[in-house]
């Protein structure tokens, strides 16, 4: 509906050409050419480790380029720091937000420019925010505000200082997918303001629906740069991943379902607001996947680790026998992996939360080494074992944490957002392995924003409301509609207003 107002071809806001970015002896961005034109929305999309984040580093100052050239507004430019590309009119929304917590709004949008936090700030904000449909209390503390909405407050950072080029790396990996269309408005928004907006993603669908422009990477080289109009999800994924790799998992097998491995009943968790649970009962059964479907918030995150086993409850039971549960945890570097530890090293941390795991630091730095190397094989880790996981990227970071937890044969599993950025074709392979894993009699427990991958690996699904676990679909009957109207406490199915 809204392309940019001129006709002719019009000059990029940005022209960064013959782009390259080695690390060692690995060319990770190889002389990309690409340009952000006034008006428009890019999609930069790629497979994890194709270069992506990299290129979008030297682009706002975060990195040298080894060669390459940018060009703003027609003149040359020279970044030596992220502020000289904020200088230049360039700003990024990092996957994880840069604000800080115990600051208001205000004091986070304000700080760095000449502007106080005072009413004329304030106002300017609430301003900002009106533009694009955001709903940001402005003296509420960043840490008090829900994901989205910190997400809102780093793009009104950036319209505050007034800025031309806007680029989010991943914003919508974070995001409920009511959230993300909520953004993907605002920044049509922006861009219909004349400002250009660049965005990664690896969700296929949204790319469709919301890009104007899509540049691919594959191996750190430019593998397509063209119009959206008219390309759809597999258009993407080829392009992304080249011949004949499969992108869709196979179709889920009727097994036998066997006795059941773990029973909860009407279970409590302590903490405040609305994420805990709040009597939630399920039971999970040998060789069976269990999908968990919600509007974030409701209990996914404490049932989880309630059901991993690593958060007590403080009424109700949790009943089970088996011993080997493995965890995907949501928040991958939080309290999945070690950034500053080698890849090695966090493949050997398998049961990082008891004390009775090995201690990576005792076993033989040759032997963790050798012992890591099929697993790098087999998950397609894309580094060797004795890499920083802080130096791979969000995909290869998620693809070490999957190792880690599906290898030895779990017989539970419980798996949160597992494939949240991942490409299509490593979504397609960790979704196997969930597969694999009920195909050999364990018990898998899928909690997932994305519905469509519910439907596609879970046997059944359950619908999460307020913490309590209100309704169960068996797959073979459950709709996107059917499980969105459940998960907004529509139970019979009507859709209000
Ligand atoms: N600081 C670093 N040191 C060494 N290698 C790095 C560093 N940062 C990135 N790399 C490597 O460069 C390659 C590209 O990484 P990049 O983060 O740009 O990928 P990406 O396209 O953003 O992938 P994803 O979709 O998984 O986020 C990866 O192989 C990564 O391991
Ligand atoms: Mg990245």
């Amino acid at each position: 509906m809204s392309s940019s107002n001129t006709g002719g071809p019009e000059e990029p806001f940005l022209r960064a050409a013959g782009m390259t970015k080695s690390f060692g002896s690995k060319v990770v961005v190889d002389d990309v050419t690409i340009n952000f034109f006034p008006g428009k929305i890019l999609a930069l999309l790629g497979e994890n480790g194709a270069g992506k984040s990299t290129l979008i580093s030297m682009i706002c100052g975060q990195y040298r380029p080894d060669s390459g050239s940018l060009t703003v507004h027609g003149k040359t430019c020279t970044f030596r720091s992220p502020k000289d590309a904020l200088k230049a009119g360039i700003g990024v929304v990092y996957q994880d937000f840069r604000l800080v917590p115990p600051f208001s709004v205000v004091e986070n949008v304000v700080l760095g420019t000449r502007s106080r936090p005072n009413r004329r700030a304030a106002a300017r904000i609430e301003e900002i925010a009106a533009e694009l449909g955001f709903q940001v209390p402005t003296h509420a503390l960043v840490q008090d505000l829900v994901v989205g909405q910190q997400q809102q407050v780093e793009i009104i950072k950036l319209l505050f200082r007034g800025l031309d080029i806007l680029i989010l790396d991943e914003p919508t990996a974070v995001l409920t997918p009511q959230q993300s269309s909520q953004l993907f408005t605002a920044l049509r928004a922006i861009a219909d303001s004349g400002k250009s907006v660049v965005f990664v993603s690896h969700r296929l669908a949204e790319v469709v629906e919301s890009a104007d422009h899509v540049t691919v990477l594959r191996g750190g080289r430019v593998v397509a740069d063209q119009p959206a109009h008219g390309l759809n999800k597999s258009d993407l994924a080829l392009l992304m991943v080249g011949d004949g790799i499969a992108t869709t998992t196979r179709a889920a097998r009727n097994r036998p379902v066997g006795h059941s491995v773990l029973r909860l009943k009407n279970a409590s968790t302590a903490g405040q607001g609305r994420d805990v649970l709040n009597g939630a009962s399920l039971e999970l059964h040998a060789g069976e996947v269990v999908g968990v479907a919600g509007v974030s918030g409701n209990g996914q995150r404490p049932l989880a680790d309630v059901v991993a086993g690593i958060v007590p409850l403080t009424s109700g039971t949790r009943e089970t026998q088996e011993e080997r549960i493995a965890y995907i945890p949501e928040d991958r570097l939080g309290t999945g992996l070690v950034g500053s530890m080698t890849i090695a090293q966090n493949l050997q941390m398998r049961d990082y939360r008891s004390e009775k795991s090995g201690n990576p630091w005792w076993i033989n730095p040759k032997t963790l080494l050798a012992q890591a190397e099929p697993l790098i094989e087999e998950f397609h880790i894309p580094a060797a074992a004795s890499i920083k996981v802080s130096a791979l990227s969000g995909g290869g970071q998620q693809r070490v944490i999957v190792a880690r937890e599906v290898r030895d044969e779990p017989r539970i599993l419980v798996a949160s957002q597992p494939t949240r950025g991942l490409d299509v074709v490593s979504s397609t392979a960790v979704r196997e392995h969930l597969l694999d894993i009920a195909d050999k009699q364990g018990a898998v427990l899928v909690i997932s924003e994305d519905l469509d991958e519910l439907l596609e690996v879970c046997d059944r699904i359950l619908v999460m409301v307020g913490g309590e676990v209100v309704a169960e679909v068996p797959r073979k009957e459950a709709t996107r509609l059917s499980l969105g109207l459940l998960m907004v406490g529509s139970p019979d199915g009507e859709a209000s207003q």
